[in-house]
Formats: structure tokens, C-alpha cells, sequence
């Protein structure tokens, strides 16, 4: 089972690429797209999800191709957009069934699905509600939910965690893990936290081109005895931003613990931190600002 991604590009009209030469073969697991707004996540996500055609490149469902042949990969097709809207006033019920019916589920069966579905995204007691009083994080179950209708091979959720507090983001990650099996998952995102325990693969982004495509622990690697904790004067800040790569900053009184990332120690005073997935992020969208701007 692999969806794969050849040479793909998208060009919008009056916008240039917003996604240019992106090749990358998915197959099952957790594959974290990481990458920051405009990197062009959803744009990929809308082209595999067959909602948006390509301007160049092609995707193979195992080997056949997607221009051709959308169907087969539609029928096993778990997708929840972005901007994933709801019909306030129906129940989440109401709305799962509707959304079976959209996608020919068979009446039977679709009502045996949803109460296993709303049982596992944690909605059952609230499923005769209207969505319209659901919280964002209850909407989002939803969302999974109704992506799921059909037991899909491969799940593509698009930030599905933007909007949600800090306890339902938890939660939703802890769905998503164990929702992986054999299918191939897809979870962008541009919070590194929302991937770093789920998946075992990530894939970074910037600016319609691939950074990166590895396993956590691959990008640990990359910033393996380059991350430093630093104290500095607040006043110092500006100066060390422009020298080097600042990531977390932490106000102490009159001064401010700084980490950052650099090849070699960047004063006497600066200790080796260990590495962070954040860390490696933060390199990788440096590396690809530098080399644009070259
Ligand atoms: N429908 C569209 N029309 C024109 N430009 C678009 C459209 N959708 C996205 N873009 C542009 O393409 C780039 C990538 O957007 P997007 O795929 O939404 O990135 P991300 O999901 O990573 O934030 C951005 O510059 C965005 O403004
Ligand atoms: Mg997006």
C-alpha cells in the first residue's frame, strides 16, 4: 500500500508555486507534516485528497495514477480539511449520518459504524447535541470521526489541533496515535509538539518545497551537540538574534535564558542543552530562508 508523490507542483493564478518539485512516498504509519502557514501543507492535502488538481507532477495510488483513476483512492479516503465546516444546527448523530449517506455508506452498516466511531472519539454521551454548542476540540472529533466512516487506508487531516486548548490538543493527539495501524496517516501542522509523539516519520516543508523527510530521530541527529543554554543580558537579545539561530527565550529578572542552535559554541559562558525535534525544526527553516535568499 503507497501513495506515491512525483515532481508534484501547484501554481495558483497571479501566485507562483506554491508547491514546486514535491516527491515523497507515504506508506502506513504516522507521517508528520510539518511546515509554517504558507508552506503549502494544505495545498498538497487538497491534491491528494483529489479536491484540487495539480499543475504539474502526478500521484500514484498503488501505481495508478490519480488524473486518471481518483475513485480508487477516493473510496479508502479518510480526509478532514482545515477549514472543516459543521451544520450547526444538526446533532453530531444527524451529522454522521448524513455524511454516510454522501459517501453511499449502506444504511446498516453506516449506523453500527458511527457507534463505534462516536465511541472511540469520545461523543456518544453528547451525540444527540447540536454541533453548533460543540467546543472546538469536540467539533474536531467530529471531524475524525466523519473521516473515518469509510475505515480508510489512508486518513489525511490538515491541523486538525489549530484552535484547540492545550487538554483537548492531548487528546487528540492520543486519538490520532491510535488510529495509525495498518493505514497510512497524514498530520500537518506547524506546531512540532503535535507530531513529536506520534509520529515515526516527518516530513518538513517551506515554501511549496520539501526540507526534510525523516524519522525524529534522524533530526535529532542533525542538531546532535549544536544546541547551547545562554544567559544574557535583555539588552544583549537583539544582538545574539542576529548572530544566531534564538529559539526558546525565557525572562529571568534582568536578563534572559536564551537557547539556540549554532555549529560551535557560541561563548564561554554557553552550555550544551539537549536536542529538541523544535530545534532541528527551526534549523531546517533557517537553512531553507538562507539558501532562498542566496
Ligand atoms: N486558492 C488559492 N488561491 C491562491 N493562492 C493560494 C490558494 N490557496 C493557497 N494559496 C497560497 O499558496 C501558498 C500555500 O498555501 P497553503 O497550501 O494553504 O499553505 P499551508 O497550508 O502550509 O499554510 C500560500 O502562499 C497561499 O497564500
Ligand atoms: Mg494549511
Amino acid at each position: 500500500m503507497q501513495l506515491a508523490i512525483e515532481s508534484l507542483g501547484k501554481r495558483y493564478p497571479g501566485r507562483g508555486w506554491a508547491l514546486s518539485e514535491f516527491t515523497l512516498t507515504l506508506t502506513p504509519g504516522v507521517t508528520g507534516l510539518l511546515g509554517p502557514n504558507g508552506a503549502g501543507k494544505s495545498t498538497l492535502m487538497r491534491i491528494l485528497a483529489t479536491v484540487t488538481k495539480p499543475s504539474a507532477g502526478r500521484v500514484l495510488w498503488n501505481g495508478a495514477d490519480l488524473a486518471r483513476d481518483p475513485d480508487s483512492l477516493r473510496e479508502t479516503l479518510g480526509y478532514l480539511p482545515q477549514d472543516f465546516g459543521v451544520y450547526p444546527q444538526l446533532s453530531a448523530l444527524e451529522f454522521l449520518d448524513y455524511i454516510a449517506a454522501a459517501k453511499g455508506l449502506e444504511p446498516h452498516t453506516a449506523r453500527a459504524r458511527i457507534d463505534q466511531l462516536l465511541e472511540l472519539v469520545n461523543l456518544t454521551d453528547a451525540r444527540h447535541r447540536a454541533l453548533g454548542g460543540f467546543s472546538g476540540g469536540m467539533r474536531q472529533r467530529v471531524g475524525i470521526a466523519q473521516a473515518l466512516l469509510n475505515d480508510p487506508s489512508v486518513l489525511i487531516v490538515d491541523e486538525p489541533t489549530a484552535g484547540l486548548d492545550p487538554e483537548e490538543r492531548v487528546r487528540f493527539r492520543n486519538l490520532l496515535g491510535e488510529l495509525s495501524g495498518e493505514r497510512i496517516v497524514l498530520l500537518s501542522t506547524h506546531i512540532v509538539s503535535d507530531v513529536e509523539a506520534t509520529a515515526t516519520r516527518i516530513v518538513v516543508m517551506g515554501q511549496g518545497l520539501l526540507l526534510a523527510d525523516a524519522t525524529p530521530e534522524a533530526l535529532l541527529e542533525q542538531v546532535a551537540s549544536r544546541v547551547w543554554e545562554l544567559e544574557v543580558p535583555a539588552s544583549e537579545l537583539d544582538a545574539l538574534r542576529a548572530r544566531h539561530l534564538v529559539g526558546a527565550t525565557l525572562r529571568r529578572g534582568a536578563s534572559v535564558l536564551v537557547r539556540l542552535v549554532a555549529d560551535e559554541r557560541p561563548s564561554a559562558a554557553a552550555r550544551p542543552a539537549s536536542p529538541t525535534l523544535e530545534d532541528a525544526y527551526l534549523r531546517l527553516l533557517r537553512e531553507a530562508q538562507s539558501s532562498a535568499a542566496a
